[in-house]
């Protein structure tokens, strides 16, 4: 869809508006909602007698997950916990996990804590269901059948992860982070509960929001692909589509509303309420439709600079806006409208108002302290080429993105990431 941003101030769509395609992966058991954690026990003894908890050192002497682990262990569950997932989650640590319970693996495998440990738990169950390494599966559709039951808790109103049918894993072989794609990766529940996020800082809740906000925009803007009845076999991910789509922009108006405020009152019930949904709902529609570049550059950028994930999707989500700019017109005046652009005083050329949500969104994302400039992340100039030749490598991110992408206009993205520049990938 291009052309002219008219807003209806209909709630639908309009017929030349709905995509003719809806798609949807999700988990079977999905809870949101203050205290939904202590429906977790009851929603694991519906899939299993026994429980492997995977989560971080610092989240295994918290109160709310020694309160968890006493609530499984009251429902009659066999319960024993990994305590060591890292960050980004290098796939020694998922080896190592895998080994210390391949004698007698639990039924259901629980991720609780942010993305690490929710992809910790995801790719564990798959190694002590079918064997071998996480290489193995990289990819899309490597996984070979079912896995054991996995169940996410996320404590970071982030990525989604407890939704999505992808794994991303650290691989020190690789110049470049990598992801499991399969349906069968999806957890069979997600219980995600707003309380979970209140001990997070104020940078963890901008990153992981950041991170939140990228899945949105990048899923709304994605390609669309033919509508045949083969799609949702052919691809893990399959473009945008009125679900995805209705879920993106309602977590880019969540967003937009509860960002600011949970920065400065990290206290907000209801701001933290909304970014926990925000992040649900980018989970829900990535998972299905997909992200594009940003996610494509930021698996090298990250890798390189040993940066976290969202405060990486966050620094270049404004670029690639400004590159697909041209191409998504219509979706970015859409967005403006999400993100609470006023709509009298717009002007009547669609670009600009689409220029001016592609503002809006570096604003918010500067004002909460995501640095917007790769120079910051300590990454040189002379790493601009192999970034650029890296965040290729991503196929299926890059062919999810609405404008081509080739080299060169990868080399232009993130040099004027570099240096801050948006103004060279503007009007061209
Ligand atoms: N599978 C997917 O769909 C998907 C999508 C996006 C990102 N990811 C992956 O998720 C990972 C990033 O996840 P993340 O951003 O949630 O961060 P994270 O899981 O790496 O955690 C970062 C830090 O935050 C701490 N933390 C977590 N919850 C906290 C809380 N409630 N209070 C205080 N501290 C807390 C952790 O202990 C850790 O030190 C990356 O590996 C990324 O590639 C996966």
């Amino acid at each position: 869809v291009t052309g002219d941003y008219r807003p209806s101030g209909d709630l639908l769509p309009t017929d030349e508006q709905l995509p003719s395609f809806g798609a949807l992966r999700s988990p079977r058991h999905l809870a949101f909602g203050e205290g939904q954690r202590h429906g977790a026990a009851r929603a694991v003894r519906s899939l299993g007698d026994s429980a492997l908890v995977c989560t971080d050192k610092r989240m295994a002497t918290s109160d709310d997950f020694l309160e968890l682990v006493a609530e499984f262990k009251a429902a009659g569950l066999n319960t024993a916990v990994f305590s060591d997932v890292e960050a980004e989650v290098p796939v020694d640590s998922v080896l190592a996990c895998a080994d210390r319970f391949r004698a007698d693996p639990p039924d259901v495998v629980v991720g609780v804590g942010g993305g690490s440990c929710l992809d910790h738990a995801k790719v564990t169950s798959l190694l002590l269901t079918h064997g071998g390494a996480p290489a193995d599966y990289y990819g899309e559709f490597k996984v070979p059948g079912p896995t054991r039951a996995v169940m996410a808790i996320p404590t970071t109103a982030g990525t989604g992860s407890e939704v999505t049918p992808v794994a991303v894993v650290l691989d020190p072989g690789r110049d470049t982070k990598v992801g499991i794609s399969s349906p069968y990766l999806i957890p069979a529940a997600a219980i995600v509960d707003p309380e979970l996020t209140y001990s997070c800082p104020p940078t963890l809740t901008a990153h992981a929001a950041a991170d939140a906000l990228a899945h949105c925009i990048e899923s709304f803007s994605a390609t669309s692909r033919p509508p045949t009845s083969e799609a949702m076999a052919e691809r893990v991910f399959v473009g945008k589509s009125f679900f995805t789509d209705a879920y993106a922009l309602m977590g880019i108006s969540l967003t937009a509303r509860s960002l600011e405020t949970v920065h400065r009152d990290p206290t907000s019930r209801s701001g933290r309420r909304d970014l926990m949904l925000a992040a649900l709902l980018g989970g829900l529609a990535l998972g299905t439709a997909g992200t594009a570049a940003a996610h494509a550059i930021q698996y090298p950028l990250g890798s390189a600079t040993h940066t976290p994930h969202g405060m990486g999707v966050g620094a270049l989500i404004p670029y690639v806006m400004e590159y697909n700019l041209p191409e998504r017109i219509a979706e970015f005046g859409e967005i403006a409208t999400a993100l609470g652009l006023p709509l009298s005083g717009r002007h009547p050329d669609g670009r600009t108002t689409a220029a001016a949500a592609v503002d809006r969104v570096a604003e918010l994302l500067g004002s909460v302290g995501i640095p917007l400039r790769l120079q910051e992340f300590g990454l040189q100039e002379a790493q601009l080429d192999w970034l650029a030749e890296q965040s290729m490598n991503a196929k299926r991110l890059v062919e999810n993105n609405p404008r081509p992408l080739d080299v060169t206009a990868m080399r232009r993205i993130v040099e004027a990431a570099y240096r801050g520049d948006r103004a060279t990938l503007r009007g061209s």
